[in-house]
């Protein structure tokens, strides 16, 4: 939900005028940002011409004018921008023709009391400065007074606390880090005025980082925020550039303490050790200030994610002094965020959870949406994936995205696996939009692959949100996983998770075939060509029909297989994927057919 506190508009005339508006209005609450009773306020802002968005920047302060759209659309369009001394820059603008070298720009001078979030249904949040206006005047910054019809503004205390330990103590919180004086509040926004046009990220959000950061935006520095809802917890998702090394400010604003926060971290060492080499010391260095920080090691192997790793996660802890005030950090793969968030859930009953994924699997997928867990042995000598474990959402995932540089490209395209059953999940526009980008993730753009991770990481926030528990639509995520956990449980085969499940899905295709959800081979052959592209197998050497009973065996205890009976998740359709309770022999083997390579 969104929860806007308004002050109504009081005001409308021309340049020159001024008006209190702080005072004599009344908050109002509006549930959304479309809330249709928001529109006369929006309106009043506005003078025919539409302005350009866009970013300018003035002694040394970049502003930027930004459209926002409400959930229906509304053209809600406005920035604004905290000067430094306390004063406000309002920006606003309405979509439509832009008249080259003109903004429309409001001041408002008013106090600044700190930032609120909003979040949308897809768990992106957006921040917000909290401020009470005080005085509004408006200026044409191309000194043309005459094009000005009207406007503006009432000016916005907006509700629900972001930063609420600085508001609760009355700190003001600058956004943006110049100097007050280095802004001339009277010579208008500068807006429009010796414009130099610099690119800010499109997201406001991102655009706030960099503006909050104070710096030319000349390299990538944005971060996608995401946040997960549980009936008693919250997960914040921070997806960006060198997050690690930010960690002590961002999980104390995550977990709304402060200081003498003893870090307990299980690291995964990474191939060669390079994750302990080159990003755990990042991490201490973010750390830094923030308490004691005492590390243990973890092994990423799926035979090493056990009790008996976990126990000895438990013995380290109790070393350290590990207690309630404690956060318990995992830097390292999908196996690290297991383990240790399995131990954290454990922990004198659950102590706070961090997960800083390494890997692309972790950052979208085994990091977010609570399940912890390790293997256990099965009868038959296979490992039983996942089948002990807690759920236990962590409050913060930090995925800093630079870690990805050091991860092998065998690991890195196992993680994509997972990026085309979220895209087959959500639906066709999710899925061509991989198939585009799927180049520029594979070199590793920066740019692509931020945006890559943010939008897959929020195809599983939404179904998770929808249905934690695993009650209905989460079983969606196993799309292709009871194939796959078959086929891990032959650990001989040597597949990664990722590996395992693009298989999986090509099973999971051919299986809907033959359990009649849908006819002929058109989605099969896609997906098999989009994994192929991605550098994945479709396929299994080193298994044969003779083996088909032994992995349909470990199909029954997979742990969604109900009473011994297999429970599949087929795809009728992209965007369209159903849970089918005992599909049949037949269908099941249908499945394996489809991916057993005999050569
Ligand atoms: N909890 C969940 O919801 C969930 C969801 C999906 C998967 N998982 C689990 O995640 C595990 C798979 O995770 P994974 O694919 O990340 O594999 P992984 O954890 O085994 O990591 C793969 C390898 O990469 C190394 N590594 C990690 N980060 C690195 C980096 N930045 N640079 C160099 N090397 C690095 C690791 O040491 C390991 O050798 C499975 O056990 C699976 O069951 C859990």
């Amino acid at each position: 939900m969104l929860v806007i506190a308004a002050l109504p508009a009081v005001w409308s005339g021309t340049a020159a005028a001024q008006t209190s508006i702080v005072g004599s209005a009344e908050m109002t609450r509006y549930e959304s940002i479309a809330d249709l009773r928001l529109r006369p306020v929006i309106d009043s802002v506005w003078s025919v011409d539409a302005p350009a968005p866009g970013l300018v920047e003035r002694s040394g302060r970049l502003l930027q004018v930004t459209p926002i759209r409400g959930e229906d659309g509304t053209p809600l369009e406005e920035w604004v921008i905290e000067q430094g001394d306390g004063t406000i820059i309002v920006v606003a603008t309405r979509e439509g023709d832009t008249v080259p070298g003109l903004r429309t720009s409001v001041r408002v001078r008013g106090r600044f009391e700190g930032e609120i979030e909003t979040r949308a249904r897809d768990g992106v949040v957006r921040q917000w400065p909290l401020f009470v206006a005080r005085h509004v005047e408006m200026t044409p910054s191309t000194g043309e007074s005459n094009v000005w019809l009207a406007a503006v503004i009432a000016i916005l205390a907006f509700g629900v606390v972001l930063l609420r330990r600085l508001i609760r103590r009355g700190v003001p919180v600058p956004i943006g880090s110049g100097s007050a004086s280095r802004f001339d509040s009277r010579t208008g926004s500068g807006v429009g005025t010796t414009p130099e046009p610099m690119s800010l990220p499109s997201d406001p959000v991102d655009a706030l980082e960099v503006l909050a950061a104070g710096r030319h935006p000349s390299e990538s520095s944005s971060m996608h925020r995401r946040r997960l809802e549980f009936e008693h917890a919250s997960t914040t998702v921070l997806v960006g550039r060198g997050l690690l090394s930010r960690a002590g400010e961002l999980i104390t604003g995550a977990i709304g303490r402060e200081i003498d926060i003893r870090a307990f971290v299980g690291v995964d060492p990474g191939s060669g050790g390079v994750v302990e080499a080159t990003h755990l010391p990042s991490l201490i260095r973010g750390l830094e200030g923030v308490g004691d920080v005492v590390t243990s090691t973890v092994e990423a192997s799926e035979a090493a994610k056990s009790m008996s790793g976990v126990e000895a996660l438990w013995d380290r802890m109790l070393e350290a002094g590990v207690d309630r005030r404690s956060v318990v950090v995992a830097l390292g793969g999908g196996i690290a965020c297991d383990v240790v968030g399995f131990a954290a859930s454990g922990w004198m009953r659950g102590v706070d959870l961090v997960l800083c994924p390494t890997t692309l699997l972790g950052m979208v997928d085994a990091a977010i949406g609570g399940k912890t867990g390790v293997n256990r042995r099965l009868p038959s000598g296979g490992l039983g994936k996942n089948l002990v474990g807690a759920f236990w959402p962590a409050r913060l995932v930090i995925c800093d995205w630079d870690v990805l540089r050091t991860l092998g490209d065998r690991e890195f395209r196992s993680g994509l696996a997972e990026c085309v059953k979220h895209a087959i999940i959500d639906g066709p526009d999710a899925l061509s939009s991989l198939e585009r980008e799927l180049p520029g993730v594979l070199e590793r753009d920066p740019d692509v692959l931020a945006r890559f991770i943010d939008r897959s990481a929020g195809v599983k926030i939404g179904i998770v949100e929808r249905d934690p528990r695993e009650a209905g639509d989460r079983a969606f995520l196993n799309l292709g996983h009871t194939y796959a956990h078959a086929l891990e449980s032959r650990t001989e085969l040597g597949l990664a998770h990722g590996e395992a499940v693009a298989i999986g899905l090509v099973a999971a295709g051919r299986a809907a075939v033959a359990a009649g959800l849908q006819s002929g081979s058109a989605m099969e052959d896609r997906i098999r060509a989009l994994l192929a592209e991605a550098g994945l197998p479709t396929a299994v050497r080193g298994i044969g029909a003779a083996d088909l009973d032994g992995l349909t065996a470990a199909m029954r205890v997979d742990k969604k297989a109900s009473h011994g009976r297999i429970r599949l998740v087929l795809p009728r359709d992209i965007g369209d994927v159903v849970v089918v309770d005992d599909p049949g022999d037949s269908v099941v083997r249908a499945g394996w057919a489809a991916v057993i390579d005999p050569g």
